[in-house]
């Protein structure tokens, strides 16, 4: 067995490291060891004090996710909490101080292990916290009953419902660190056990948790907070359950109903969904061709070309991440439009509070506006934000080629269009690659990475690490005509539109889809993207003999388009808007419309009920990802799911669309698909790849 926790003694401190690369996650391996180093080192007369810390770069980043696949009863997770319970236990209840030693990161288990030594010094720059709820999960290593007698209700209520880690500096303000330090951690810590000869056991720390009342008023606020952010978790309430049911009870009687809240949330769908998005994320970022050691080029100077909507985003991405700007535009009102824009939406986000006033003012400063290619050459990266036109992109790339370095990055925010033609215009190849953001780009998290024939791996590797400094989860597909993300989106829109024709109104798919789970309904979406921008890529697209999505579409937008009814910009789309308030309205137009085109293509008009809108959109979806994984343009079912997530919204909890499609079962799903195709056409037709998957008795992934 590798020495998954070393041991050493310094200075008459046993110091135990644990040892198990990256991020020292807590496997059955390391909680036995961990058990075992502590009991050796209880009774090694050559230690009179103990320290725990990670080695590398981190502490602990809690329990090892993996290990959870292979709980499959509520009987298994209970025995298993049990275990490490007391295995925490046997630690606090070591003669000897124990002193945990924590830098990077010390989360969930991770911080619940800490919790169970007697005291915790921290380097300034660590961060801290239970962020067990973004998996769906509450802590289940006692963390809700030690961790509010370190720093009260309020606190551990927060830490436990929202996940985010607080600072060293919080968290010694608040109890759960007693010393901080910028000199060498192990030293301090040692020093430290030194200096503390009495255990003190957090579990018997009752006096912040003994006003009851006050506890149970934090829990109200907290839920309460809960019930307006979040839509429909169950688990930060199971985390408030914990922490209150703790308050009111004994430690140990606590710890038995967290472990039982646990195993619920364990074997949720939810959690399983949210633990497949995590590794779904890590995988993202393993690209086949592109070695994990692939040269990278440093950003901290960009260029955008183009100063509308797309290009102030992307600016604002950049300047986020603390990446000086020019921001080109050949139209003066455009540039000042932008620039406007810009200085008005951080001005909001300080209303806001969300950040300060000089925080907005330096990043207003990292964007200089331009109306020339002057100063180009100092960009690392160059992104195209220019009208979606092929022909502009192309002189756009030509030019970049000439007035940027040869090491310069050029990369095209297109939604669709095929990057070949900017690498070849560019001169340049290997250094053009896709950077298509989703709007608004300054918020949404996807950054849709697409490879050429010849942009080079340094290229990806660069922007796979590009995206991560912008805060965005980056996804690599190929180069096919609207990428993975646009092309299901014509799928998905598509069967919205002709379901409406079918005779569901534009509310009820709205509605259908929200109670699904997504954050707009297609409707609602584009009357805030705007109707006349989806109705020009459309007539682009058209004249280019291309379509989002093979076979029939409805032409109710079209309608629209022709009325001048664009959205919520002009207080009608589909539906109507009161001045001043973005409340959709529905309008009977619409359904006149729906009727006057459901009758040109000879559809009769029915009631449509909930089920089947949402069957037929992420049966849709499902059918085209499996042609788009058989055409290899990306690279693992994975991919797709983050892409639907992070670029429209599909659901976390449902893991993504071909996650939720195994949920639903793929003979389902194609059995659905030949039901529609009688029903409705030959565009309903099985993509070969699921009718292989059906016939292997296997989903898009494997059983685990
Ligand atoms: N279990 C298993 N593997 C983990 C892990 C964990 N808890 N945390 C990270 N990893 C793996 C990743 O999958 C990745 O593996 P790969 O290289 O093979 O793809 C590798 O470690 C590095 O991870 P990142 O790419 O995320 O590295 P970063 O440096 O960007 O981030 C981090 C480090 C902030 C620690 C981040 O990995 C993270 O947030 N990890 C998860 C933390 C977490 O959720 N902890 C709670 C777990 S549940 C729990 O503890 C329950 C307990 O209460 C009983």
């Amino acid at each position: 067995m590798p020495d998954l926790v070393r041991y050493q003694v310094v200075d008459r401190v046993a110091v135990l490291s644990i040892d198990n690369p990256p991020v020292n996650a807590l496997s059955a391996g390391v909680w036995e060891a961990l058990d075992l180093t502590v009991e050796r080192a209880a009774a090694d007369d050559s230690a009179d004090a103990i320290v725990l810390t990670g080695a590398g770069p981190t502490f602990i980043a809690g329990a090892d996710i993996k290990v959870f696949a292979s709980l499959k009863t509520a009987a298994d997770s209970m025995r298993r909490s049990a275990g490490t319970h007391a295995i925490l236990r046997r630690i606090e209840d070591c003669p000897k101080v124990v002193v945990a030693a924590i830098q990077g990161h010390a989360l969930g288990g991770g911080n619940e292990v800490a919790m169970a030594c007697h005291y915790r010094v921290a380097t300034t720059d660590a961060r801290i916290g239970q962020p067990e709820v973004v998996l769906g999960l509450i802590p289940g290593a006692a963390g809700t009953q030690r961790l509010p007698r370190l720093v009260g209700p309020e606190l551990a209520m927060r830490m436990c419902t929202d996940g985010k880690p607080i600072s060293a500096q919080e968290a010694l303000a608040a109890g759960l660190i007693d010393e901080i330090t910028n000199d060498d951690l192990l030293l301090t810590a040692i020093h430290f056990a030194r200096a503390h000869a009495a255990p003190r056991k957090t579990r018997a720390l009752n006096d912040r948790i003994e006003d009851k009342p006050r506890a149970h008023h934090a829990a109200q606020a907290a839920r309460a907070t809960l019930a307006a952010a979040t839509a429909g978790s169950r688990t930060p309430y199971a985390a408030l359950e914990a922490i209150e049911y703790g308050i009111d009870h004994d430690f140990d009687t606590g710890s038995i109903r967290e472990r039982e809240l646990f195993a619920e949330c364990l074997l949720s769908k939810e959690s399983k969904a949210l633990r497949h998005l995590f590794f779904a994320e890590r995988e993202a970022a393993k690209v086949p061709g592109v070695p994990k050691d692939a040269r990278t080029q440093a950003i901290k100077h960009s260029a955008i070309v183009g100063a509308g909507a797309m290009g102030c985003g992307i600016a604002m991405a950049y300047a986020n991440a603390g990446i000086s700007v020019l921001l080109k535009d050949v139209d003066p009102a455009a540039l000042d439009r932008g620039m406007a824009k810009i200085r008005s939406s951080y001005e909001s986000s300080r209303a806001k509070g969300k950040m300060t006033a000089d925080a907005a003012a330096d990043r207003v400063a990292l964007i200089t506006p331009t109306l020339t290619y002057d100063g180009f050459g100092t960009a690392d990266i160059v992104v195209e934000a220019v009208f979606e036109d092929l022909d502009l992109k192309v002189t756009t790339f030509s030019e970049l080629g000439r007035v940027t370095r040869p090491d310069c990055l050029l990369a095209s925010n297109t939604s669709a269009l095929d990057i070949e033609a900017f690498a070849m215009a560019s001169g340049r190849p290997d250094k053009v690659i896709g950077h298509h953001f989703f709007s608004p780009a300054n918020v949404m998290k996807l950054l849709e990475i697409v490879r050429a024939r010849d942009t080079s791996a340094a290229t990806i590797a660069t922007s796979l690490r590009l995206a991560k400094q912008l805060g965005k989860v980056g996804v690599v597909v190929g180069n096919s005509f609207g990428f993975v993300a646009n092309r299901l989106l014509g799928y998905y829109l598509r069967e919205a539109h002709l379901l409406l024709e079918e005779g569901a109104s534009a509310a009820q798919i709205d509605q259908a889809l929200t109670d699904f789970g997504m954050p707009m309904g297609p409707f609602a979406m584009q009357d805030v993207v705007g109707i006349d921008v989806s109705a020009r890529v459309r007539h682009s697209l058209k004249s280019l003999g291309k379509t989002r999505a093979e076979g029939p579409q409805s032409e109710v937008m079209d309608r629209l388009f022709e009325l001048g009814r664009y959205g919520q910009k002009t207080g009608a789309g589909w539906y109507r808007y009161e001045p001043g308030n973005r409340t959709p309205i529905e309008d009977p137009l619409i359904e006149e419309l729906a009727a006057q085109e459901a009758a040109k293509r000879g559809v009769e008009r029915r009631t449509i009920p909930n089920e089947e809108i949402v069957a037929r959109v992420t049966t849709a979806l499902a059918n085209e990802a499996a042609r788009i994984l058989e055409e290899g343009y990306a690279i693992r079912p994975g991919d797709i799911d983050l892409i639907y997530v992070h670029g429209y919204g599909f659901p976390r909890d449902r893991g993504g669309p071909l996650f939720y499609a195994d949920t639903v079962g793929l003979p389902v799903i194609l059995q659905r698909v030949l039901e529609y195709r009688g029903r409705f056409g030959d565009y309903w037709t099985p993509a070969p790849l699921l009718e292989k998957f059906v016939g292997e008795g296997r989903g898009f992934y494997p059983a685990s």
